[in-house]
């Protein structure tokens, strides 16, 4: 009875911070098997891990500031020009080359910023408030779940704001410019960060994604290089295969429903933003229709077996994202 009386009594001292940081984590095998508790867990603790961030954020050394200048100066005020006068929205358009039938390449981050939100990022992991790795792709130390509807994401106020600016402002209406069929299809955000290293997560096989637009985000500083870890497209049509790999803060975006695969990193690592759009209840557009099952054999085998295998593993995970934000 004493002993009770003097947990709950440090329970009650304590600021959400320090009790975000003493609070007894899921282990790994859990999170990885994906146990009930672990759901309990982030249910149970979700304002107070709110509150953790929000004090972590004006807690010791100041924080990094993310703000628009992470972002390539062209793309900025191509960005900002559309916002202000939307018959100049083709300059926003302009920056996007077509690398592979249906998918587009930009520098998206300034590489000479990008440092700012690395160390950002750093500060977040070493903030030692549990932070929710994405389910079924990776559970290393630079793997979060960035959107608010997801449990255990990185609620720092801060970095909301600047995760609604990047999906409101920037990836929505270059989404909407390069894809037009998605308008109606991308109301809903998702978005984690990963980090790719030689010696974890290496790659992820063929898929596709449960999104209407898949923006996939380069953070590499300039000079931190990293071997293999390219993007293999497949084109069902022409059943042309292309592998694409990232400079610092480039962006490949593309429709969700084209078949793409992580190929094994070899050396170093790679980090990288994965954000999405869709619909309300995960609605999200037909493509030109499914490719005709004759074009799909050969070169996609691979990629419809996974796809197969996967997709219901993200439908899953993200309906229980929605789930939670509701
Ligand atoms: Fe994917």
């Amino acid at each position: 009875m004493v002993t009770q009386y003097y947990k709950d009594n440090d329970t009650m001292t304590q600021n959400p911070l320090e009790r975000a940081r003493a609070i007894q984590r899921p282990t790994r095998e859990e999170m990885l098997q994906r146990t009930p508790s672990v759901q309990q867990f982030w249910d149970k603790n979700h304002d107070l891990f709110q509150e953790a961030w929000k004090e972590w954020e004006g807690t010791g050394a100041p924080k990094p500031v993310l703000d628009s200048s992470l972002y390539d100066p062209k793309l900025r005020t191509a960005i900002e020009q559309a916002w202000q006068d939307p018959s100049k929205e083709t300059a926003v358009r302009d920056l996007w080359k077509e690398v592979f039938p249906g998918v587009y390449e930009a520098q998206f981050f300034d590489p000479e910023r990008l440092s700012v939100l690395r160390d950002y990022l750093e500060s977040v992991a070493d903030a030692d408030i549990p932070l929710r790795p994405p389910y079924g792709i990776s559970l290393n130390r630079g793997g979060a779940m960035l959107d608010k509807r997801s449990e255990g994401y990185l609620a720092a106020p801060n970095f909301q704001t600047f995760y609604q600016d990047l999906m409101d402002v920037y990836m929505r209406p270059i989404s909407r410019l390069l894809f037009p069929d998605i308008v109606g299809y991308d109301t809903q955000t998702f978005g984690f960060s990963i980090q790719w290293q030689a010696d974890a997560d290496t790659s992820l096989r063929a898929h596709t994604d449960a999104s209407s637009v898949t923006l996939n985000l380069n953070l590499n500083l300039p000079g931190e290089e990293f071997s293999g870890s390219g993007v293999k497209f497949f084109d069902p049509r022409t059943r042309q295969v292309a592998e694409l790999s990232f400079a610092p803060g480039t962006a490949l975006i593309h429709h969700g429903s084209v078949p793409h695969e992580s190929m094994p990193i070899t050396k170093g690592e790679r980090s990288n933003f994965v954000l999405w759009l869709y619909g309300d209840h995960g609605q999200i557009p037909r493509v030109g229709g499914e490719p005709p099952p004759d074009l799909c054999k050969g070169a996609l085998d691979t990629a419809n077996s996974a796809e197969r295998r996967l997709r219901p593993v993200l439908r899953q995970s993200r309906s229980q994202e929605t789930k939670h934000a509701q």
